[in-house]
């Protein structure tokens, strides 16, 4: 038998996927493509056909002649195999492939300075989970540092013309004329190279001036406030060193920089704790009290024998509190209206895009961390620890040869506990420093986290499936990074 004759007597099977309905249909979430497949008429018929055996060509056709038209059934196969809901002979490769060696660097995370104003409990840069060494090393980054980061940045980035620089802390405001300088110096860079480059900046705001805002909004620069809530709770953690909560000093900041910042978005970045986890009192308090048309959660990243820790039950609480703001978010899209939980919008973009992740996120490959003595980290939350170098903007730039085994050790396909996960083309293994906090090893999987990784997907791609089939249009905004 020839090759050809071969594969087409092949039997055919399902895919990889998993399977999900929303509108009352069923989806097929395909893996490792990323793609979503809505399954109607012949296409559901096959479908089922092959979760009971796998059959080839020939007889799936003769099981459903005089029930479709022949032609038809060819070419609905066609698309099935196409779009690798069916597949016989082999299956495509199951991970995306390692980047090349030089994969440009698209955005440095600039730590203008190790100290901060405030004194939150659950900080990793500060708390019985620091790894950073800064010991011994420069408390404020100088313009020497930044202009090799930014240097590194144009040189690394060959071929992008879009650059990111990101403003980071510490509390980053506390060396604010090192930022100005900086965006100063990237612009300059940037006419000379015909290059662009846009900003960001995270901030405690608790120094947000006028004269500050002014700045931000002419340079265009993206700002995430951190903040947890209302004062009550805000102030359980984030505190001044006297013990003193911030909530008073900064709100109203927040509200003039809200009402002087037009030009980019400005978003609130709450970190639940242990005992700052109403996630439906603080969005309601972030979004009508202040203002807010973005608000992210995370949990703080800590070892479980921390107090401020969220575990077992008071996780499950979160999560539940979760659905019922992804679902309000559901019921925003299907009127065209915005909802303001960036965590289900960034679910849903990643969906909607098909993203298929060799890595978790662009830590060391799009991203790299420089602290204030110039070292290059994975990301910032390494930044002066002894974990994730890369090299060092002042000595000879990214050393490419750690970075390159950063990349091999942190690939999809040396994770061999991911490689059965219908959910890995998102979560790829986790947080590099959430694992380093958890299991010790950065490349270690986030196993602690699998179950509610799976089914928080799970439940955006419902979400997902309902928006896509009663209004497809909102799903426009993702078209497009
Ligand atoms: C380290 S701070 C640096 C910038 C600035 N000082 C601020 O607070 O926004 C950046 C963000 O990390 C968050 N963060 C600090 N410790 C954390 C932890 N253990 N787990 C998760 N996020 C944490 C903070 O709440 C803040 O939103
Ligand atoms: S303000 Fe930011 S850097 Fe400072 S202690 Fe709080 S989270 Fe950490
Ligand atoms: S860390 Fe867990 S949820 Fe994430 S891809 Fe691996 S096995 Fe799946």
């Amino acid at each position: 038998m020839t090759a050809v004759a071969e594969a087409i007597a092949a039997p055919y099977r399902i895919g990889e996927h998993h399977a999900f309905y929303a509108a009352g249909r069923e989806f097929l979430y395909l893996v490792p493509s990323g793609a979503i497949f809505g399954l109607e008429g012949l296409s559901k018929t096959i479908v089922d056909l092959l979760r009971h055996e796998a059959l080839p060509r020939e007889a799936i056709r003769s099981r459903l002649a005089g029930l479709h038209p022949a032609a038809e059934v060819e070419a609905v196969i066609e698309e099935l195999e196409f779009c690798d809901v069916i597949i016989n002979g082999e299956s495509r490769e199951k991970f995306p492939a390692l980047p090349e060696p030089e994969f440009p660097i698209q955005r440095i995370v600039l730590n203008t300075t190790n100290q901060c104003n405030l004194a939150c409990g659950y900080c990793y840069e500060y708390s019985d989970d620091k790894i950073a060494e800064s010991a011994g090393k420069p408390k404020y980054m100088s313009t020497e540092v930044a202009q090799a980061a930014i240097d590194t940045l144009f040189k690394e980035a060959a071929g992008r013309p879009l650059l990111h620089v990101t403003f980071f802390g510490g509390e980053t405001l506390l060396n604010f004329p090192l930022m100005k300088w900086a965006v100063e110096y990237a612009n300059k860079k940037a006419r000379e190279s015909g290059k662009q480059v846009d900003y960001s900046l995270t901030t405690n705001a608790t120094l947000l001036t006028e004269e500050i805002v002014d700045f931000l909004a002419a340079n265009r620069i993206g700002v995430t406030v951190s903040i947890d809530g209302d004062k009550e709770l805000h102030d359980r953690m984030r505190v001044f060193h006297s013990g003193k909560g911030s909530y008073d000093v900064i709100a109203p900041r927040i509200k003039m920089l809200l009402a002087r910042h037009k030009t980019n978005s400005i978003g609130a970045r709450v970190t639940l704790s242990s005992g700052v986890r109403d996630v439906r009192r603080i969005y309601d308090h972030l979004t009508k009290e202040l203002g807010f048309q973005g608000v992210g959660f995370s949990p703080a990243t800590a070892n479980p024998d921390r107090l401020y820790h969220i575990g077992g039950q008071k996780m499950d609480d979160v999560f539940d509190a979760f659905s019922e703001l992804a679902w309000e978010y559901r019921d925003f899209a299907l009127k065209g209206g915005q909802h303001y939980f960036t965590n289900v919008n960034d679910s849903i973009k990643e969906l909607h895009q098909g993203i298929s992740k060799a890595y978790t996120c662009g830590a060391g490959l799009g991203l790299l961390g420089v602290s204030t003595s110039g070292g290059i980290a994975a990301c910032h939350r390494f930044a002066d620890s002894p974990v994730a170098q890369m090299g060092n903007v002042l000595d000879g730039g990214v050393d490419h040869g750690a970075r390159r085994q950063f990349l091999e050790n942190h690939h999809i396909g040396a994770r061999p506990d991911c490689h059965s996960c219908w959910v890995r083309p998102v979560c790829a293994g986790g947080c590099y420093h959430e694992s380093f906090i958890h299991h010790g090893q950065t490349a270690a999987s986030t196993l602690n986290q699998c179950d509610r990784v799976r089914n928080w997907i799970d439940l955006c791609l419902r979400i997902y499936g309902e928006i896509a089939v009663h209004n497809p249009q909102f799903l426009q905004r993702f078209d497009e990074n």
